[in-house]
């Protein structure tokens, strides 16, 4: 039988597998950090309205600029930061990992490097390599915080093109500090000068605030976002990122023409109208997870601080067994192959108390 490595594909991709996490049929999924709640009636009825409008033009190319889109996303991130964003420096893709993708095939590439402060979201790197540019897995401590000096270091000695600072960060769930990030960006801009990208898909969980403010005097900086998790939009595919005038101009030599069609604009639009019903689910959100920390302490389980809609729980003498043991409990967590560590999404209160037995339960059969 023909397999990959059979093929002429490149050799950064032989003997790979592909992302993903595993998609159970079981009743309690917590494991891939989507917001469980169903948009609501209005809305789904909003967007069949836009998309019916928009289905009349489908005979045509969309708007390639997405300017009334991206002109709602620079407003929604203005109303919720305080810093004035503007059409110019806001770019929309199809979710953020296309977002991503951009920034790499813009600023990354071959004979270019990216770094990312490991562990921390896979597709940095997976997408640094599908780009052909060089991955660089730069240090976290061992309470999953990043430790200064060492980031420091390894951009000094590496000097990377891209540097990836996921905040709140996934999997771990706690979020990096305005300083370390602005530390990070001067040591980034004294080693190369490199491209910092701030990946916020969780900020709208946070206790602290976007470090959008940031963007200001640094065209170097990048800050991403999505309607994948705050907006419950997961399945619409749109992410978006605010940055300098000059790295929205430089990411459409890049893009695709038309890349984002006619009916994911028109159902972001249709979103964006709902954002103050949608972020009432966020703080919902905000409090289960909340809950979820002090129940697990509770429990007797060792908890990441977590800045998201998601917590980093441990720690077991065999993360994967205990895996199972939640899923054999009709629970899906998430093992990132952490050793000792799992993740888990928070879902609504009712799929929340589930897991909470499940770890309970398996808390029981292990000290007994
Ligand atoms: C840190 C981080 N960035 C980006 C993404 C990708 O999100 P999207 O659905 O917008 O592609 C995820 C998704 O889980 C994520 O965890």
């Amino acid at each position: 039988m023909t397999g990959i490595d059979d093929l002429p594909v490149r050799d950064e991709l032989r003997g790979k597998s592909p992302y993903g996490a595993p998609q159970l049929d079981v009743p309690v999924r917590l494991n891939t950090n989507e917001n469980p709640y169903p948009l609501p009636e209005p809305l789904v009825e909003r967007i069949a309205e836009r998309v019916r409008e928009a289905a009349r033009n489908l005979n045509r190319y969309p708007d390639r600029d997405a300017v009334e889109l991206r002109t709602q996303l620079a407003k929604y991130l203005t109303d919720t930061s305080g810093h004035e964003v503007g059409l110019a420096n806001v770019w929309a893709a199809n979710g953020s990992n296309e977002v991503i993708q951009q920034l790499l095939q813009t600023f990354g590439g071959p004979g270019r490097t990216a770094i990312g402060f490991e562990p921390s979201y896979s597709m940095h790197g997976l997408i640094s390599r599908g780009t052909g540019t060089g991955w660089i897995s730069g240090p976290r401590g061992e309470d999953f915080t990043i430790d200064l000096a060492a980031a420091e270091k390894a951009i000094a000695e590496n000097r990377p093109d891209v540097v990836f600072i996921t905040t709140p960060n996934n999997p771990t769930g706690n979020a990096v500090p305005p300083e370390t990030v602005l530390a990070l960006y001067e040591a980034a801009q004294a080693a190369k000068p490199s491209m910092v990208v701030v990946d916020e898909a969780y900020i709208e969980f946070s206790h602290g605030d976007s470090l959008l403010p940031l963007l200001e005097g640094r065209p170097n900086l990048v800050v991403s976002r999505t309607m994948s998790k705050a907006f419950g939009a997961a399945g619409l595919r749109l992410g978006y990122l605010a940055a300098h005038p000059a790295v929205v101009d430089a990411v459409q030599l890049v893009r695709l023409p038309y890349h984002l069609s006619a009916v994911t604009q028109a159902t972001a639009l249709a979103a964006l109208e709902h954002t103050d019903t949608l972020l009432k689910y966020v703080e919902q959100l905000k409090s289960e997870r909340d809950r979820l920390v002090s129940e697990l302490r509770a429990v007797g389980y060792d908890v990441v601080e977590s800045d998201a809609n998601f917590v980093q729980f441990g720690r077991f003498e065999d993360s994967h067994t205990a895996w199972q043991k939640i899923l054999d409990r009709g629970v899906l967590v998430r093992d990132n192959g952490i050793p000792g560590w799992l993740r888990v999404s928070a879902g609504t209160p009712e799929e929340n108390d589930a897991f909470l037995d499940a770890v309970r339960a398996l808390k029981k059969e292990q000290t007994t």
